[in-house]
């Protein structure tokens, strides 16, 4: 069924259509994004829905989470389009605050991560990333006091940095990490792939394609180094600007030296062109 989904702009509003909810007894799921909603982020809200009677899906692209050079104001934004699709999906609620909403005037809090926030991963690339994802995941939770919130594998130290902060605060949330959402050719769903001009394209499924080979090698006892080292060049050979292929702990994202320090996951970041995508597997 799709009807047009309501859409809160403001905190009272906000507030009150929540205690609409509670008032009825519902349990209420949030799933956070920054909008250009592809069926990754469908995903995520059916899943949310699994785990609870109302699902909000918070759209607001967060600006202390890019640094001065990256792409805050070329990040697509398409609120229409994600209403649309949301309505689709079974959503009670739109949460859609703007920039003086979420950071009014005199704003002077932030959550300072530490823990897997320096795995030496995405944070040794994008240093600011996670002082501006913690402090607005934390506003956002704190906003809806959901029972479960749903975040996507594919920003695997994010979600891990989220574990630990809703252990750490102690919010009464439970945090729910959802599998990746692929293309038909394996490519990892994510709203920077429309910045991928069609040959980009093509050459953007050579990750995916290395994780899984990597990871298939491991499994059979090739030594890590060996691997990585021959992923690292099948990513770079393919016309990439390589920042790391890594294989990790993956419950905290700690370096390891063999499959016994694992479980493990294969985690990469690569650009190509201006764009810069991640993904990870299992091993
Ligand atoms: O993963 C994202 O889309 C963002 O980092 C999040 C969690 C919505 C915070 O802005």
């Amino acid at each position: 069924m799709s009807s047009k989904v309501p859409v809160a702009r403001s905190i009272p509003v906000l507030r009150r259509t929540i205690a609409g909810f509670r008032a009825a007894g519902k349990t209420v799921a949030l799933v956070p994004t920054m909008g250009a909603l592809h069926d990754g982020h469908l995903a995520l809200v059916r899943l949310a829905r699994r785990h609870a009677d109302r699902v909000i899906v918070s759209i607001f692209v967060n600006p202390t989470q890019f640094a001065p050079h990256e792409d805050l104001t070329s990040y697509p934004r398409r609120f229409n389009q994600d209403a649309a699709a949301l309505s689709g999906v079974d959503t009670d609620l739109i949460w859609a605050p703007t920039v003086d909403v979420m950071y009014p005037e005199g704003f002077a809090t932030r959550i300072v991560p530490e823990g897997a926030a320096f795995a030496g991963l995405e944070d040794k690339f994008r240093p600011h990333f996670f002082g501006g994802v913690a402090t607005v995941v934390t506003k956002l939770l704190t906003q809806c006091m959901p029972d479960a919130a749903v975040f996507g594998e594919k920003d695997y130290q994010q979600l891990q940095v989220v574990r630990q902060l809703s252990r750490d605060l102690s919010l009464p949330v439970k945090i729910i990490g959802a599998p990746i959402v692929r293309e038909k050719d394996g490519l990892a769903m994510s709203s920077r792939n429309v910045y991928l001009t069609p040959q980009q394209r093509a050459v953007a499924l050579t990750l995916h394609r290395t994780l899984k080979d990597c990871a298939a090698q491991i499994r059979k006892g090739r030594p890590l180094r060996a691997v990585l080292a021959g992923g690292s060049d099948a990513i770079t050979n393919a016309g990439f600007a390589l920042d790391y292929l890594e294989a990790r702990n993956a419950g905290n994202l700690a370096p390891v030296s063999s499959r016994k320090d694992g479980p493990l996951r294969l985690l990469v970041a690569a650009k190509i062109g201006k764009t810069r995508l991640i993904d990870n597997v299992a091993v």
